[in-house]
């Protein structure tokens, strides 16, 4: 059975990649990833007022980067968190020469400005990705909030101004405060299986219609994932919170789940059923996902 996928121009053994959480901070971390057999990983970002304050963890990842990728035929992907085009951007760079097979840029800005139209934001986004790109000859995908007006488009001119892969999409944090001590609380939960819905629409809508490799991450605990997200056309599934809570040794269980899943089918091959339910394959995939909301909202919430 091949469970072989491409994804940045590499083939991956399988399609499950381990995304960027403490596990991915550190050598170890790194390695029992690989020795758990993830076929490609993506380090820990660095953000860009690490790299603006000259912070030590510069050094520190460009190390453990050394060490992750020296004789290692997974693709180790270093990771860029940025919010606004600087010179932060010449760290790519430095990634590269220290083994980085490619570079996930996590691109994330709240516009809290009333001011600030979402084109503007946009256009701030594809220059961050112009701007790495030309620091680097390696391929760069962009990691995308969910949060535009219009995700197909921005997908597109990330693609079009040279987004090599488009990873949908972060989960965020958002603040909470407690009314006891009347202070801001940090908010962090794993994610759930329903997470997988809000990617799973938009990797439909622009699977075969964008020139980029898709990534899904979100909500991927069971091989039933990962077997839709790649029916909706994604190259390759992400997964943090499943191997934060059930170890690196998770991976073993998504494979071996996703090879039983696709010998039940008669799957001989992921590409045999990858994008099956792309929305390209609909004559009005908008009216689609507008009937389909529509039977919801006017169903008996009994009968679900
Ligand atoms: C503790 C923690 C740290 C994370 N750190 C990063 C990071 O440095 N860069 C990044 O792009 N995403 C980061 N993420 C997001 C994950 O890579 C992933 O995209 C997100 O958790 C959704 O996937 P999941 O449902 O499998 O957890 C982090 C997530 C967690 C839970």
């Amino acid at each position: 059975m091949d469970l072989s996928t491409r994804y940045l121009g590499f083939e991956l053994k399988h399609p499950i990649v381990a995304s960027p959480s403490p596990l991915t901070r550190t050598a170890d971390g790194i390695r029992s990833l690989m020795d758990a057999g993830a076929a490609a990983i993506v380090m820990a970002s660095v953000f860009e007022e690490q790299i603006i304050g000259r912070d030590a963890i510069m050094d520190e990842r460009l190390e453990t980067l050394r060490q992750a990728s020296n004789h290692s035929d997974v693709p180790v992907i270093a990771s860029l968190n940025g919010a606004t085009p600087g010179a932060w951007v010449n760290f790519a760079g430095d990634l590269e020469a220290a083994g980085a097979r490619a570079i996930e840029l996590d691109l994330y800005r709240v516009p809290s400005d009333p001011g600030e139209t979402g084109r503007s934001l946009e256009q701030s986004y594809v220059d961050i990705l112009r701007a790495v790109k030309a620091q680097v000859k390696v391929p760069v995908s962009a990691k995308l909030s969910p949060y535009f007006s219009a995700p197909a488009n921005m997908a597109k001119q990330l693609a079009e101004a040279g987004a090599d892969g488009l990873v949908l999409f972060n989960r965020f944090y958002e603040g909470d405060f407690d009314l006891d001590t009347m202070l801001m609380k940090p908010n962090f939960s794993l994610s759930t299986p329903d997470d997988i819905r809000l990617p799973l629409m938009w990797i439909s809508l622009l699977s075969g219609r964008v020139n980029a490799s898709l990534a899904a991450t979100s909500g991927v605990w069971t091989y039933a994932e990962v077997a839709k997200y790649l029916l909706v056309g994604a190259d390759a599934v992400m997964t943090t919170s499943s191997l934060l809570k059930d170890g690196p040794q998770h991976i073993g269980a998504l494979v071996s789940g996703l090879r039983d899943w696709m010998e039940s089918r008669g799957y001989e091959s992921v590409s045999a059923f990858q994008g099956r339910f792309a929305a390209a394959h609909l004559e009005y995939p908008s009216a689609f996902m507008r009937a389909h909301y529509g039977d919801i909202l006017t169903s008996d919430p009994k009968e679900h």
